[in-house]
């Protein structure tokens, strides 16, 4: 297949269906301006599989989002499913350049998406991401796996969502020396601390207002607790700041303790409290902190914001959404370009 490239889409769910649609959109667009021709070759979920080695046409990846598990599967589809198989299994068996991994995200072991991420090294496949929980738990040793195996590991989703806060970084400011990294990095934690703030609404209802708005889970500790945060904290610490860190070394605070009092005082020195993920020469921490409301990481809502303090540029800013489907399917499409750039220039870093 001439510029092709042959992806295994591993969980078909929020950011799966994202990622089909957005290649099945944009693929004409993209064939034509950058002579990059991607096919989604096979789709696993949790209860099976459908698989077509010639890849799929935008019209069929169309109509297999129209299926819902657990009453229509995509596996049960008459043509290509293949009901019962593992995503293991169909990494281990279907010939493919790169899996795309979006799984659910787990930080006690990091499975099912750590052995779906080795498993394809092992086999010779590219992976791009947007699971924290295996970068998280053994970001320096996944990427040796990668460097071993010869193939990329790409996750910009990881950090941002469709905000390109991992590139800017290592790509936009490559002349400079970045020494230090502070962000706002969770939109559910900085939409509960701006409602308590702005609106002087409680923590508990802060909360029961996000999980009606969807914005936090029914159960929200990832979030509040500050888990999330730190594991974007580890991947920034690890990718850009280049250091050898895992989740167990950010010192960790999240959001429970902070109270409207707090909130009040903060703000009669012209401040508020956000929950403040940072990384310099010391220990990577996330705490919540208080700044001045006229600094540019003062967000508010769901909005993430990113400070790189550099050596030569200053202080630079970076502001957007930190999540959603389609923002972070906008990112693996970026990460499948970029390997795609790569290995059409034979670089491998
Ligand atoms: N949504 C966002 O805005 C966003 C932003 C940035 C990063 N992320 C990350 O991206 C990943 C995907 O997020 P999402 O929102 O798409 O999650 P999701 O909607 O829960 O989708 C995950 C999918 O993976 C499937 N799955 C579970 N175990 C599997 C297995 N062993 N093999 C194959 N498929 C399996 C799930 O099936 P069942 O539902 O049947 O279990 C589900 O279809 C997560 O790690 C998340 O943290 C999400």
């Amino acid at each position: 297949m001439k510029n092709g490239m042959r992806i295994i889409l591993v969980g078909y769910g929020v950011v799966g269906k994202g990622v089909t649609a957005i290649l099945a959109r944009r693929y004409a667009e993209k064939v034509k301006d950058y002579g990059f021709n991607p096919k989604i070759v096979a789709i696993a979920d949790v209860d099976g599989a459908v698989i077509n080695p010639r890849g799929f046409s935008p019209e069929k990846l169309e109509a297999l989002k129209q299926r819902r598990y657990p009453t229509n599967p995509i596996s049960s589809d008459p043509d290509f499913g293949r009901p019962g198989i593992s995503a293991l299994e169909v990494i281990e068996s279907v010939e493919a350049e790169v899996v795309v991994e979006v799984t659910p995200v787990n930080i006690k072991d990091a499975e099912p998406a750590l052995s779906h991420i080795t498993t394809a090294f092992k086999t010779g496949k590219h992976v791009v991401t947007t699971n924290k929980g295996p970068l998280a738990l053994a970001m320096p040793a996944l990427t040796e796996l990668a460097d071993y195996n010869h193939v990329y590991l790409r996750f910009s989703g990881t950090v941002g969502g469709g905000t390109p806060m991992l590139e800017f970084a290592k790509r936009c400011l490559a002349g400079d020396k970045i020494l230090a990294i502070k962000g706002i990095l969770n939109g559910t934690t900085n939409y509960i601390l701006t409602e308590m703030s702005q609106n002087r609404v409680s923590f508990q209802d802060a909360l029961a207002n996000a999980q009606k708005l969807g914005y936090a889970e029914r159960e929200p500790s990832m979030d509040i607790d500050g888990f999330d945060t730190a594991c974007k904290v580890v991947i920034l610490a690890n990718w850009i700041m280049n250091r050898k860190v895992t989740l167990k070394d950010v010192d960790r605070t999240g959001i429970r303790g902070v109270s409207l009092e707090a909130l009040d005082q903060a703000l009669k020195s012209g401040n508020t409290i956000k929950l403040i993920g940072s990384v310099d020469g010391g220990k990577p921490s996330v705490k919540p902190t208080e700044i001045p409301k006229t600094n540019p990481l003062c967000v508010s809502g769901v909005l993430n914001a990113v400070t790189f303090f550099t050596e030569y540029a200053g202080e630079q800013t970076l502001v957007g959404r930190g999540a959603g489907g389609m923002e972070t399917a906008s990112a693996v499409l970026r990460d499948l370009l970029d390997i795609r750039h790569n290995l059409a220039n034979k670089m491998l870093t």
